[in-house]
């Protein structure tokens, strides 16, 4: 029998990423039900998109607690009250502390729209646009108590175009998170992740066939 994982999603945004993982289960790709979303931001349109799909939310407003600790303390009664197994942050713009992370160990995901570990922090897209690099991507990883420093379970590669903007190169970016962050929950879902330190391991999965990618491509070389 399939196992289905309980997952809690946290959001601040417009919350596609949120979307793609609903499209996922219904589409019957993904093995896990989201028991609850929440959002330190009230009008977050993430939390329409939980709605509409009967998902229950909550808002739970960092700015309404005394400190970080009382916030992080609440986030973790609410997800244990729903029985939430793995915890997936999508688009979540506060900082986790290891009070929150020893509460759910290896049990947190993010995705980070760069390829980590270039470009942490906040818009990655734009730095490495800004940088100049020929290849960009996204990655999904655990959480650890660094910023987007943890164990990275997948990433995807995207080519950057002489002709991209800062915006259509995010663009391109999100597709590829849409992709790989219901794979990567599917991967655990599956109980197919191996941790090993800083290593991840995905239990039979297939890789990529040795080559490599060249951007500009090259010319007889
Ligand atoms: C994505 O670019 C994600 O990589 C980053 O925040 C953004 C969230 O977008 N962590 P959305 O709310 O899922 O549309």
């Amino acid at each position: 029998m399939k196992r289905i994982v309980n997952i809690g999603v946290l959001v601040s945004g417009s919350g596609s990423n949120l979307q793609s993982i609903i499209d996922s289960i219904h589409n019957g790709k993904l093995d896990a039900r989201i028991r609850i979303v929440i959002s330190n931001n009230a009008e977050a349109y993430a939390l329409k998109r939980a709605e509409a799909n009967n998902i229950p939310t909550a808002v739970i407003d960092h700015r309404q607690f005394n400190d970080r600790d009382d916030f992080e303390m609440n986030l973790i009664e609410i997800l244990n009250s729903h029985q939430v197994e793995l915890v997936v942050l999508a688009g979540f713009m506060r900082i986790l502390s290891s009070l929150f992370l020893d509460a759910f160990p290896m049990r947190v995901m993010n995705i980070h729209p760069a390829l980590l570990p270039s470009f942490q922090g906040i818009h990655g897209q734009t730095q490495a646009y800004d940088y100049g690099v020929k290849f960009s991507g996204c990655t999904v990883h655990f959480a650890d108590a660094g910023i987007d420093t943890g164990p990275i379970i997948i990433q995807a590669v995207v080519p950057v175009f002489d002709n991209d903007t800062a915006d259509s190169l995010q663009q391109r970016i999100l597709k590829e998170e849409h992709r790989i962050y219901p794979q990567a929950i599917q991967f655990f879902a599956e109980g197919r992740v191996v941790i090993e330190g800083r290593k991840v391991r995905v239990i039979n999965s297939r890789s990529m066939e040795e080559s490599s990618l060249h951007n500009p491509l090259l010319e007889d070389f």
